[in-house]
């Protein structure tokens, strides 16, 4: 993607990996607009970046979505790049009892989120010069920890919802990208400096490194053997089918 002269908006832009992509994004000089629900974050992390902004949004409010992404497009209208990185990780059990309630914000959160946001500004997109959107999945996406049964399956979701995208907006001026981070420490469950966990400012500095050349998917080198687990040729297996089903097209009654 092209690393300067965009707008970008980042959600979940105050905390964690969000905010590291927020902050470097600033200092080079791209006009950046986080999103989140904790207002006096958001505030705090503009303040400590003057000239960033922030907007409210709850990703699990569909009409909300709507309103921000409308609200956004009106004050920004080169807007060109979303990045869709706000999500939760709640441990659950996939052998036992189901948590309903943790269960639906999980997926609206982590899921839906990103799919109404996507939809939202996607046609304010792609009448950018050059847009990008990236989806923020997990190595979780390949490999699930089964003890975050949910999270990982949300996360194999969006890259699955990614690719067809990507697909879908491939004669357009919109490229579409995921990054897959490894544990890296956040407070996304503790951050606990833990030395198994990344430290963020090396993933943000390997991240950002490859963005640039990057034309599907952003790994940092620790967790490629992890990607390569359900194959290597996914993406030319993916276009090369729904080319073939394009070409002819499933009849429909
Ligand atoms: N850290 C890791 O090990 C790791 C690994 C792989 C993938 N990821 C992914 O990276 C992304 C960022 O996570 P992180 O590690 O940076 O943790 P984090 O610091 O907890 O960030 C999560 C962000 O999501 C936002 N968010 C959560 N629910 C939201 C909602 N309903 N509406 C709007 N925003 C919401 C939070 O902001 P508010 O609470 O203010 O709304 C927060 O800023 C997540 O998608 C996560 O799955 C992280």
């Amino acid at each position: 993607m092209q690393m300067t002269g965009n707008t970008i908006l980042i959600t979940g832009g105050a905390s964690g990996i969000g905010r590291g992509l927020a902050e470097a994004f600033h200092r080079m000089g791209n006009q950046v607009i986080i999103a989140g629900r904790r207002k006096a974050l958001l505030q705090e992390v503009a303040k400590a970046n003057p000239g960033m902004d922030t907007v409210e949004l709850d990703i699990t409010d569909a009409a909300q979505i709507q309103r921000v992404a409308d609200g956004l497009i009106a004050r920004y209208p080169a807007l060109n790049v979303v990045i869709n990185n706000a999500g939760v990780m709640p441990f659950d059990d996939a052998g036992g009892e189901l948590d309903d309630a943790q269960a639906v914000k999980l997926v609206e959160t982590n899921l839906l989120g990103p799919v109404r946001l996507s939809a939202a500004l996607v046609g304010h997109l792609k009448k950018q010069p050059h847009a990008t959107i990236i989806n923020n999945s997990s190595v979780l996406a390949y490999v699930p920890l089964a003890a975050t049964a949910l999270y990982s399956a949300t996360k194999a979701a969006i890259h699955s919802y990614t690719l067809s995208q990507r697909f879908m907006l491939r004669d357009t001026k919109v490229q579409v990208l995921e990054i897959a981070p490894p544990w890296v420490d956040t407070d996304l469950i503790h951050k606990s400096g833990d030395a198994r966990a990344m430290p963020l400012e090396q993933f943000i500095a390997e991240t950002l490194a490859k963005l640039p050349e990057a034309t599907t998917e952003v790994l940092v080198d620790s967790v490629l053997p992890m990607r390569a687990n359900p194959g290597a040729g996914e993406h030319a297996l993916v276009n090369g089918f729904n080319e073939a089903l394009a070409a002819d097209p499933i009849p429909v009654a």
